[in-house]
């Protein structure tokens, strides 16, 4: 079991009461002039957005809005954004929406403070030495980031998609209502779902064996999810299964199940290069590598891989487990191959470029436990694309 250092600062308020105590925590957390930040149009339309506004004008909390975050954020929105920030003196950023929302929060809130060029803190040519307070109001549960110290953005130039951590973007407050899920389409909350479980296992695939609680929290977090998503493909708003998704989308990204073992992350690597080229969903393009990585690597892992498909799948066998896998992404319509997941097969060319990008051009190897190099990339892309 390695040793660990468990830091999760951001308050929870869930429930369908929670939004109700937006305008306290702002306060609480010395938002006096705020940003109100949000995607492209779905917080509008459920009405989120006015009950937002109402409030915080019924408790004299001035501010300012800036809406049309993309999925897979743009850096563009971020300069923006950072801009709109120094010219009003906002003090504050609330997130409305989700991973994508939050993350160009969090990057807006380290670039209103820092003399250069935002970008430098991707191109590792700086780290982050401070940032804006942020609060969420969370409307899909699947990227984490409200409780997590990642922050992914897109450069539009080149569409490099990368990610930053620092505990200083560490969300000060999420508000989660599960019913504000409901909206939410089948292949979003799918794609969340993905995600979800994709966080929890690039940590249970770990040469560390034996974080005995960790592990159980990773099983049912999983089990749970399994469990939970086709019942809300098919009941939209199913409060309990929802509130089951919305509560493991935090658990599996606060680093919770990471204590005591180490984060591989090499499917998220290899995805973001995916959806940063292609545009896709992030989750859908998670499902469409993870069964390629996992056979490129089982046979050093089996006996993982056997736990995972005992505790998790209740099927005996490595191999088993890994198509019991496929079969639950299939199932809940998630693709499990590159050419499912653009509508075509990715050219040669295309996978040389997703390599070097993902390799910083032949520089870096990825994963922890399997660390795979940029002929091992190239090998995983490849298998997933037939
Ligand atoms: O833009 P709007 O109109 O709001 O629509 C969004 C968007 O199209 C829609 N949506 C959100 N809530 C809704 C809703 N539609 C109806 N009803 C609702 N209640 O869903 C779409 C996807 O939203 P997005 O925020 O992009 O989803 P997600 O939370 O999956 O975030 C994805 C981004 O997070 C990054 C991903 O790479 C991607 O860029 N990640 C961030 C992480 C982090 N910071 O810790 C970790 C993850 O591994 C991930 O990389
Ligand atoms: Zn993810």
């Amino acid at each position: 079991m390695k040793d660990f250092n468990f830091y999760a600062p951001t308050r929870v308020v869930f429930g369908c009461e929670s939004e109700e105590k937006l305008p306290g925590l702002i306060k609480q957390y010395g938002g006096t002039r705020v940003l109100v930040h949000y995607g492209g149009g779905s917080a509008r339309r459920s009405g989120l957005l006015d009950k937002v506004e109402k409030m915080l004008g019924d408790a004299g909390i001035s501010f300012v809005e800036l809406g049309g975050v993309v999925p897979n954020p743009l850096l563009s929105k971020v300069r923006e954004g950072i801009a709109l920030c120094q010219r009003e003196n906002v003090d504050f950023i609330l997130a409305v929406g989700g991973g994508s929302v939050i993350d160009s929060s969090k990057a807006i809130g380290y670039g209103v403070g820092y003399q250069g060029d935002v970008w430098d803190f991707w191109d590792g040519k700086a780290v982050p030495q401070s940032c804006l307070p942020i609060g969420v109001m969370l409307t899909i549960p699947a990227a984490g980031s409200e409780m997590s110290s990642s922050c992914v953005i897109t450069n539009d130039d080149g569409m490099l998609k990368r990610g930053v951590n620092s505990d200083l973007s560490r969300c000060k407050f999420a508000i989660m209502n599960p019913e504000r899920t409901y909206t939410l389409p089948a292949y979003q909350t799918a794609a969340g779902a993905t995600d979800i479980m994709m966080h929890t296992m690039e940590r249970y695939f770990s040469k560390y064996e034996d974080a005995m609680l960790t592990d159980a929290i990773a099983e049912a977090l999983l089990r749970t999810v399994i469990e939970a998503t086709p019942v809300v493909l098919h009941q939209p708003e199913d409060y309990k299964h929802r509130a089951a998704i919305m509560w493991a989308s935090s658990l599996s990204h606060n680093d919770l199940t990471e204590c005591g073992t180490e984060k591989d992350f090499a499917c998220h690597k290899l995805e973001h290069e995916l959806s940063g080229m292609f545009g896709v969903t992030h989750g859908a393009g998670l499902a469409a590598i993870w069964g390629s990585w996992a056979r490129y690597v089982l046979d050093k892992h089996s006996a993982r891989f056997e736990k995972f498909a005992r505790n998790v799948m209740g099927v005996e066998g490595a191999t088993k487990g890994i198509e019991a896998v496929e079969q639950f992404f299939k199932s809940i319509g998630m693709p499990i191959s590159i050419p499912e997941l653009v509508g075509r097969k990715v050219t040669n060319e295309e996978i040389d470029a997703l390599v070097d990008k993902c390799s910083r051009g032949g520089k870096m190897n990825i994963g922890a436990m399997e660390v795979l190099t940029p002929d091992d990339m190239k090998k995983i892309y490849q298998k997933a694309n037939i």
